[in-house]
This record gives C-alpha cells, sequence and structure tokens, in this order.
C-alpha cells in the first residue's frame, strides 16, 4: 500500500508534501516521512504514527522548511519491518546523499542486501525498500546520472514498485518509475508533481500522465523526460483529469464512516437514474460493451474481488445465476490467481473493487485479459490501474470513500450488480417479465426504505452498546444473505477488533454450535422469502444453547419476541432486493460497538483503504 508524492517547482515543497500525504492516508498510517532538498543538502524528518505526529515534528521549524522548493514524502503501510522512525520512508544510501520513497515489495530483497552488506552497504532498517537505496546509490557513484542509475538498479529488481528518488548532486531533479504500483505525474507551469494517487495532486493540476511500468521519468523544474527501460525517449499521454479538487468534510458527522453511510440513500437513487427509465422499458446498461448476441452466447461468469468487494460479488453471483441462468464463480482474487482457471471465448470475467487498485485483482483481471476473457471492471475509481484493463467499465459512483471499512461503496456494487443481472437478464429473455417488473417498481423505491432504516439509528445504537463487551459475535443467514452476514461480521471485526463469523445458518449444527452459550451473541438475518422458516429454526436451536439473539428481520411476526433478545425491523422488500435494505443495521451495529469501545473508527489498526500489495 504505502502512499508516495514528490514536489518540485518554485513553492514550498512542505506544504505540497504534506497536503498530498493527507490525501493519501487512507493508503496507509503507521508512519511516515519526507526528504528535502534544502539548498542542495537533503533533510530528513519521520514519525510513527498518524501523519499529525510528523506534522508537529516540523510545526516549530516550518519557516525555514519553506525555503525549499524540491522534495519527496511518503506514508507507510509497514510490509517488512515494524512501523518505527528506522523503518519509515525516505531511505537513504551509506553518505546519506541518495533518499528514496517506495510503494509496493522488493521480492528479491533478501538476496540483493546480502550482496550490497558484502559491498560494504550498511542498513539501518529491516525494510526492503533500503536495498534499492544502496542499488541505486552504487549505481549513481559509477555512472553519475540519476536516470540511468534509476534504470540499471531497477533491472535488478523483482516485485512491484513505485519509486521517487533525489540525490545531492543530481541537484534540481526528481526521477520516478514503478512496475506493479500506480503512480501518476502532475504538471504544472514550472513544477511537476508526482505521487500514488491523483487527490494528491489534484489540488494544483488537472494536467497528468500516468506512468505505464518500467517508464522512467525524469523530472526537473522546467522539464520532463520520459524514457523506457531500455532507454528510448517515449512521448507519454498527457491527459486533463476529469477531477474536481475534492474538500474532504465530514459534514457534522463524527466520522466519515457515518457521513458514508448516510449517503448510501442518495448513492442508489444516482445509480438507478438514466438506467431504468420505465417498468417496461428494458434497462439502459451502455457501459457494458457486449454485444447482444456475445450476451446471449456467455456460458460462465467468473467474479474476482477481495473483502467487502468480494461479499457483494457473492451477492452478484446468486442473482446473476438466479437471472440469467449462467454459472457464476466468485472466488478471492488472491486464490484466482494461483491456480488453473477453465475459460473461453463465452466466458466474461468480472472484477470487482472499490480502489481500482487492489494488487491481487489487478492481477487476476490481467491473467483473464491475456486468456482472452471480456474484462468487465466495477470500480468507484473510473480512473484506476483496473478501470484501464477493462473491456467493459461500470463506475458505480458513490463518490471518494474515506473510512477504511467500504460501506457506500458496498451498497453501490450491489446496485451495479441487480442493474447488470437485470439487463444480461433481459437481453436473453431469461427471467420471468413480471418479476422484472416487480424489482424495477421495488428498486425505485428502494432510497426512501434505506432512509427509513437510517431513521432508526437509535433504537440500533442501544442495542450495539448492549452488545459491545462481547469477546465473539455470530452471524448467521441463508441465501441471498449469506453475504450480508458475512459483509456485517466483516465490518464489526475490522473497526472494533470484537472476532465475528458470519455463517450460512443451515452450518451451525456442523460444528459452531459447540461455542455457543450466554456470553456469545448469535445475529440471525430473516428476510421472508424462501429460507426465513429455516432460518427461524435455526436460531431456535441456537436459542437452546443459551446463546443471546439479535433479529435483523422485515418480518412484523409478534412471535419472534419470544425468541428473541433484541429485533431490529427493517421495511419489506422482495427477498431478492433484501441485501441492500439488511446491511444497513450491519454497518451501524458495527460503528456504534467501535465507537463505544473508544476505536479509530476510520482508521483502523493494521489497515488501509487500498491495499496495492498482494
Ligand atoms: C472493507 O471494509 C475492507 N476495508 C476491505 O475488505 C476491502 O473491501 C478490500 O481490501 C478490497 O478493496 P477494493 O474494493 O478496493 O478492491
Amino acid at each position: 500500500m504505502c502512499g508516495i508524492v514528490g514536489y518540485i517547482g518554485e513553492k514550498s515543497a512542505v506544504d505540497i508534501l504534506l497536503n498530498g500525504l493527507t490525501k493519501l492516508e487512507y493508503r496507509g498510517y503507521d508512519s511516515s516521512g519526507i526528504a528535502l532538498n534544502n539548498g542542495g543538502h537533503i533533510e530528513l524528518y519521520k514519525a510513527v504514527g498518524k501523519l499529525n505526529n510528523l506534522k508537529e515534528n516540523i510545526r516549530p521549524i516550518k519557516d525555514e522548511l519553506d525555503k525549499s522548493t524540491i522534495g519527496i514524502g511518503h506514508i507507510r503501510w509497514a510490509t517488512h519491518g515494524a512501523p518505527t522512525t528506522v523503518n519509515a520512508h525516505p531511505h537513504t544510501c551509506n553518505c546519506g546523499k541518495l533518499v528514496l520513497v517506495h510503494n509496493g515489495i522488493i521480492e528479491n530483497y533478501q538476496e540483493l542486501r546480502a550482496e550490497l552488506e558484502k559491498q560494504g552497504c550498511l542498513f539501518k532498517s529491516q525494510t526492503d525498500t533500503e536495498t534499492v537505496a544502496h542499488l541505486v546509490a552504487r549505481e549513481f557513484d559509477k555512472v553519475k546520472d540519476l536516470t540511468e542509475a534509476v534504470r540499471l538498479a531497477t533491472q535488478r529488481i523483482e516485485g512491484a514498485y513505485a519509486l521517487c528518488v533525489l540525490h545531492q548532486d543530481a541537484k534540481d531533479t526528481i526521477v520516478a518509475t514503478k512496475r506493479n504500483a500506480p503512480l501518476v505525474v502532475g504538471i504544472g507551469e514550472g513544477e511537476y508533481f508526482v505521487a500514488s494517487d491523483v487527490p494528491a495532486i489534484i489540488d494544483y493540476t488537472k494536467k497528468a500522465m500516468y506512468l505505464d511500468d518500467n517508464q522512467i521519468v525524469t523530472l526537473t523544474r522546467t522539464s520532463m523526460k520520459l524514457i523506457d527501460k531500455n532507454n528510448n525517449e517515449i512521448k507519454g499521454k498527457v491527459e486533463i483529469l476529469p477531477w474536481e479538487p475534492v474538500a474532504l468534510s465530514k459534514m457534522g458527522y463524527k466520522h466519515y464512516m457515518m457521513k458514508e453511510i448516510h449517503e448510501q440513500p442518495s448513492i442508489i437513487r444516482n445509480l438507478l437514474s438514466g438506467k431504468i427509465t420505465g417498468i417496461n422499458e428494458n434497462l439502459n446498461l451502455n457501459e457494458v460493451q457486449l454485444d447482444k448476441e456475445t450476451v446471449k452466447k456467455l456460458n460462465r461468469i467468473q467474479i474476482v474481488a477481495c473483502g467487502t468487494s468480494l461479499h457483494a460479488a457473492m451477492v452478484g453471483k446468486y442473482i446473476l445465476e438466479d437471472f440469467c441462468g449462467i454459472a457464476v464463480d466468485v472466488e478471492p482474487s488472491s486464490e484466482y490467481i494461483y491456480r488453473k482457471t477453465v475459460t473461453d471465448e463465452n466466458t466474461l470475467v468480472i472484477g470487482v473493487s472499490q480502489s481500482g487498485e487492489t494488487a491481487d485483482t489487478i492481477t487476476a483481471v490481467k491473467q483473464s485479459k491475456k486468456r482472452g476473457s471480456h474484462i468487465l471492471i466495477v470500480t468507484n475509481r473510473p480512473d484506476s490501474t483496473m478501470a484501464r484493463e477493462a473491456d467493459s467499465l461500470i463506475s458505480v459512483c458513490a463518490g471518494i470513500e474515506v473510512s477504511v471499512a467500504a460501506t457506500k461503496s458496498y451498497m453501490a456494487q450491489l446496485i451495479s450488480f441487480y442493474l447488470l443481472a437485470i439487463y444480461i437478464a433481459e437481453i436473453k429473455g431469461s427471467v420471468d417479465k413480471e418479476l422484472v417488473k416487480k424489482l424495477k417498481k421495488e428498486l425505485i423505491v428502494l432510497p426512501e426504505k434505506a432512509e427509513e432504516v437510517l431513521s432508526q439509528e437509535n433504537q440500533v445504537k442501544v442495542i450495539s452498546r448492549k452488545y459491545a463487551n462481547a469477546k465473539n459475535f455470530i452471524y448467521i443467514a441463508r441465501g441471498i444473505n449469506f453475504p450480508t452476514a458475512l459483509e456485517g461480521a466483516l465490518k464489526l471485526k475490522e473497526i472494533s477488533y470484537i472476532n465475528a463469523t458470519g455463517y450460512t445458518a443451515g452450518e451451525l449444527k456442523h460444528g459452531p454450535i459447540a461455542m455457543l452459550d450466554e456470553t456469545l451473541p448469535v445475529l440471525s438475518i430473516m428476510m421472508k422469502g424462501k429460507v426465513y422458516d429455516k432460518i427461524l429454526s435455526n436460531s431456535e436451536e441456537a436459542k437452546a444453547r443459551n446463546a443471546k439473539m439479535i433479529a435483523l428481520t422485515n418480518s412484523s411476526d409478534e412471535k419472534l419476541n419470544e425468541l428473541f433478545d433484541d429485533i431490529i425491523r427493517i421495511p419489506e422488500t422482495d427477498e431478492y432486493l433484501s441485501p441492500i435494505l439488511a446491511i444497513i443495521p450491519l454497518q451501524l451495529i458495527a460503528y456504534y460497538i467501535a465507537e463505544f469501545l473508544g476505536k479509530d473508527v476510520d482508521q483502523p489498526r493494521n489497515l488501509a483503504k487500498s491495499v496495492t500489495v498482494e
């Protein structure tokens, strides 16, 4: 993960670097650092913990540092070596004249380190990155040219990297390069920016160039030169970013997560608008670039994703198979990429990712693309690396999601899957027309129903606090809401650190039931439909083992009051669409428990918003 920034121009570099790192804090937040070229002398500033610690360290000397107009910065999510000041980037060579920041993983760093140590390099950190600093510095000593040194050094590196490098003797120059990690160059008037992601530069310029793998860019205040790995000069594709600077604001909420949960009704509304134009008219999904004949011939769909996006994909599988009669496999990208998968020209591969930068999903998508599959990407970032691999691109338009716990992007992914399934089903004529009409009607009123769920926030808060001291939690569901159980449990785990697990309710008696006693809350997701009675029986079985029982239901059945200690009731909707409403109270439960326990809701420990390493 990690975020990197670089600046060369006439302005104070420190402001631009710190502002850029603030925008990249979603990529990691266990330490940070900057290096400034101060009148030909390189100075380093680092701090452990949140970026604010670095800002505080710098505050007393800020006026002095404002003179520097060249610098690089880094925000870290630790891979190799604990989050300490020594392991924080930028890293340096022996003499300290070369500094660099890195995002990615150097896979052959141990061999390189052993070799460099033999040659007299003194390592200070436990990071893989420091090998690159020594490697580039050694090449620089030989060739006296920073670009060439970076080119030669990166040829020895295996793995993924985005690098930004400064050398005291390569005056007024920044060199940057990448392989399997994102890097964008911002182009200003007499200034250049480098960053892992657009938000870090968009406040300053909309003119930018994305680097392709193995390209190396050399920046001075007035020039930008791009070469490939063979030292051939190439012309980069300069584009105008379709972005507006976004002032990130919590809009009065205590945390971004809560703000994002509350944005969900309008996200549903926006996504449906222009797509469902009338219940008797076929749904509009111009994003899908498959002709109707190819859609009819599809015999298999493979969906790859991670984490929350994987859970959205599981709901997607359920409806795509039911509506379209096409076999759908859903697999975590990290598993998919290490096995042989069976695909042919009639297979559609769907990559789902909020960030569009998840390394495993990018690899999975690239592998499938090589095998000739049509690639459909469902993402919140149409400018991401993954989106650039897409043959068809569904942009879920949820707006920037700041909180590490994905909420509104999950909602937007769900809605996108409903639209996709109905779109394919209408082309194939594979689903009962009356059912489609009913679903369209129901989808249109879902934003109001989602608002109704949110209006019960206080009741959910009270229930959440009652269970906040539980050490373990079980979520059970069946059918289309099994992914809801998994997602509810993931939300609770990641922000409250309570061990929460989602099970298909039928599996409970095949093992997990042994854990049940009065200390363990079981939350049953019971939506009216095919499996309602079954899950009711499974809940009875759990109750008989003295578990504390919570129901999340759209049934008004009074008898539930005897079985359950607490009940959260949500509006009724078609069973197929119930995951859309059912997830909202589970997001709120996770939020209120974490907040009650005093956890860092938006930036939970050990996590990062964008997982750019495999
Ligand atoms: C969700 O709350 C998590 N933070 C995480 O599981 C996330 O969904 C996962 O890392 C996938 O990210 P992506 O959607 O950006 O690919």
